[in-house]
């Protein structure tokens, strides 16, 4: 776990405890005991800390997280550390994160790689910086610098934390070790930045708590962040530890870290695909083509682009190529403009794209995924052409977010090289992508489409093939639930609140508003057989037609629409049905408990490998609230028992095509988990 080496008055202390050099108890001690007998050993003049293997360090153990605290703690190795009568550097190369960052600002000099990645994560996991990082860092860079690294959690590179005061000097990586042994042998006197005090203006938190309000809301992480670091600004070192220390525990025991750290688990779990061989070799992807240059299509390609992959586009009139070509264009300019892009990489990823109206120009690629509308015929017809012209070996994917992958493949004459890449909109955006597996999708398919996704920066889940996939399978009772309420007597404003309340970005009506409440439409408005063909009727497609459910504004910001409560005002009463009152209570029963109950559904047909993956989809797919652990999980802390009663309770509105979940049930009654597993 710990190796040190002497190099001539160094003491080298390498963290050795791959994949990640995470800060497990062997690890703690072996660098406590390190410092302390360096201390005895006068030979010794200086000591170096840093990673082998691919980093510096990610932090404390997170599977050691909710288990009793084995000594020496994490504070208690740093203080150590900034307590050694004899100089220390870290040497970072690769990340040093949350724990791992904090070890290195115990240190009393810090050397990096230019590209190494420095951060303090926690708050990712619901939690602080619990071993001093709050302490520290503030004295080292100031207030406002610590608070944007503290509470976004997101790393910066190895050359900003020079500029900000963090990092002493920048080496090349293959210099490092050498470098950090020839500066600590020239050091004479330890530095120590806990005896630092931290210089401020007094109005240094209200504007950052001003200017990052509407991000932080409702969070406990952020909130106990910023608190830590005032504390910096108040309290001598120690005493500033202890504050933190307190708030770290409320954290550690609060709802919302566990939900926080089951996502992080839950998202690395997902590329887990259970009956794969591990050492499936996967087929080459260099060149990607894309049918379809629609919103989909576009978003699709800029994802290969972005990533150095290039993509050829096909489309069937050049008037929608040049449509197609030209968004992809001005969405990288609009990312150039905010200064997220050079110039040059704008015309980098655009050089890697060969728009086409040519179908054959599809031969010589790697993987092709057609993207064009919903519509099982087109889409065969596509299948059989691209079998006619692929390449042997080439994998043939399909954006479809409800039709069967396995009817799709069987207008190939090769099924294996056939699956599912379901991304969502926006597609250069969204990080979800369902990795859909057919009935004869090949092993080495599979995985390579798992691992195409994660190249182009994607969480990937794999699902099995039925109507919608995990995703949309689960959101249709959701957006069913919601309509009948509609019917019934709630208004899109009372339904929609109670979602966003939860923490969800939008409520289901403001969604088919975004995604088009014409979606699927007939374009009859003579012919009216439902709500959404009352709204298309007169124009409200939702906001892309400035009206839906809701008025929107020029920002397509939503107000409540007088119009369209009209509307389903009169359809209401043309339907016979008297409105009543509708509890919050109901509409969280119809449109989120019946989530959990298709959730179950999924998982006892093999849908979904686990209950994890379904967290996943929703979290990135749907911006389900990530501090809530995803539907699955929410529903596991809320009690099963209580779902299922709360569905039991409204059975008889849930529709004639409702049943609950056995698979629920089962669990519920037996203190199960959805998995099967008992619950903890
Ligand atoms: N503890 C235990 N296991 C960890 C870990 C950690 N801190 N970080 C990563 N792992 C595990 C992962 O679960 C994964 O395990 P698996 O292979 O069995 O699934 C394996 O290490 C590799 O991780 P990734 O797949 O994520 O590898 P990447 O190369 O994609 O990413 C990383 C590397 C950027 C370091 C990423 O793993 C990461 O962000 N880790 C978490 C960092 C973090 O949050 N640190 C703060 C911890 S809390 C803390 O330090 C508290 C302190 O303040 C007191």
């Amino acid at each position: 776990m710990i190796e040190t080496h002497r190099h001539g008055p160094v003491l080298s202390i390498q963290i050795a405890n791959p994949p990640v050099n995470a800060l497990s108890e062997a690890v703690r001690r072996g660098i406590h005991q390190a410092i302390e007998a360096a201390q005895k050993d006068d030979g010794v003049s200086a000591i170096l800390i840093h990673g082998g293997g691919r980093m510096f360090c990610a932090g404390a153990d997170i599977t050691e997280f909710g288990k009793p605290l084995a000594e020496p703690g994490l504070s208690t190795v740093i203080d150590a550390i900034e307590a050694s009568a004899k100089p220390v550097v870290a040497a970072i190369h690769g990340s040093a994160l949350g724990g791992g960052l904090e070890v290195a600002l115990g240190a009393h000099y810090r050397i990096a790689t230019a590209s190494a990645k420095l951060g303090l994560p926690e708050v990712a996991l619901g939690l602080l910086p619990g071993a001093g990082g709050t302490q520290r860092l503030p004295r080292l860079i100031g207030v406002s610098a610590a608070l944007d690294m503290i509470v976004s959690g997101t790393p910066i590179s190895g050359s900003k934390a020079q500029e900000l005061g963090l990092i002493d000097r920048i080496v090349a990586e293959d210099d490092l070790l050498e470098e950090a042994v020839a500066f600590a042998a020239t050091l004479k006197e330890p530095r120590t930045t806990g005896e630092r005090t931290v210089a401020f203006e007094a109005d240094e938190f209200d504007r950052f708590v001003e200017h990052n309000g509407r991000k932080i809301n409702g969070l406990d992480a952020p909130r106990a962040c910023i608190e830590a670091v005032r504390a910096a600004t108040t309290l001598p070192l120690a005493a500033g530890q202890e504050r933190e220390r307190a708030l770290f525990h409320e954290l550690m025991d609060g709802a919302q870290s566990r939900a926080l750290r089951h996502a992080f688990f839950a998202e690395r779990t997902a590329a887990k695909i259970d009956d794969l061989p591990k050492d499936v070799a996967l087929r080459p992807v260099g060149k990607v083509g894309v049918i379809g240059a629609g919103t989909m299509g576009g978003g699709i390609s800029m994802n290969f682009l972005s990533a150095g992959i290039p993509v050829t586009i096909v489309e069937m009139a050049q008037e929608a190529l040049d449509r197609g070509t030209g968004l992809i264009r001005q969405n990288y300019e609009a990312t150039a403009a905010k200064g997220r892009m050079t110039n040059a990489q704008v015309e980098a990823a655009m050089a890697l794209l060969t728009p086409t109206l040519d179908f054959d120009a599809l031969a010589d690629c790697d993987l092709v995924i057609e993207a064009v509308y919903e519509n099982m015929d087109v889409k065969k017809e596509i299948f059989a052409r691209l079998d006619g012209i692929a390449r042997p070996g080439a994998i043939l994917a399909s954006n479809t977010s409800y039709l069967s992958i396995d009817e799709i493949a069987q207008a190939t004459t090769r099924p294996q090289d056939v699956l599912g890449l379901h991304f969502f909109s926006p597609a250069n955006i969204m990080k979800l992508v369902e990795v859909v597996r057919g009935a004869q999708t090949a092993p080495d398919v599979l995985a390579t489409g798992m691992s195409v996704a994660r190249k182009i920066g994607k969480v990937p889940v794999v699902s099995g093939v039925c109507f919608g996939f995990i995703g949309n399978r689960i959101l249709d009772p959701r957006l069913e639930g919601a309509m009948d309420m509609l019917l019934e007597g709630a208004t899109p404003e009372q339904i929609d609140r109670v979602s966003v309340a939860f923490g969800m970005p939008m409520g289901p009506l403001q969604m088919i508003d975004l995604a088009g409440v014409d979606i699927g439409w007939h374009r009859d408005p003579t012919r009216i057989e439902s709500l959404r063909d009352a709204l298309n009727a007169v124009g409200r497609w939702g906001q892309k037609a400035g009206g839906g459910f809701y008025d929107y504004d020029g920002k397509r910001r939503p107000s409540p629409s007088p119009a369209a409560n009209a509307i389903i005002d009169e359809y209401r009463s043309r339907a016979g049905i008297t409105p009543r009152a509708i509890s919050d209570k109901e509409i969280m029963v119809r449109t989120m408990h019946v989530m959990v109950n298709e959730g179950a559904k999924i998982l006892s047909e093999g849908i979904a490998q686990r209950a994890s993956d379904i967290d996943i989809v929703w979290i990135y797919g749907y911006g389900w609230p990530r501090h809530t652990g995803g539907p699955m999980f929410w529903a596991q802390q809320t009690g099963l028992s209580h779902v299922v009663s709360a569905l039991e309770r409204h059975a008889d509105r849930l529709g004639d095509d409702f049943s609950l979940s056995p698979r629920l049930v089962e669990a519920a009654r037996n203190g199960l988990t959805l998995d099967g597993k008992q619950a903890g």
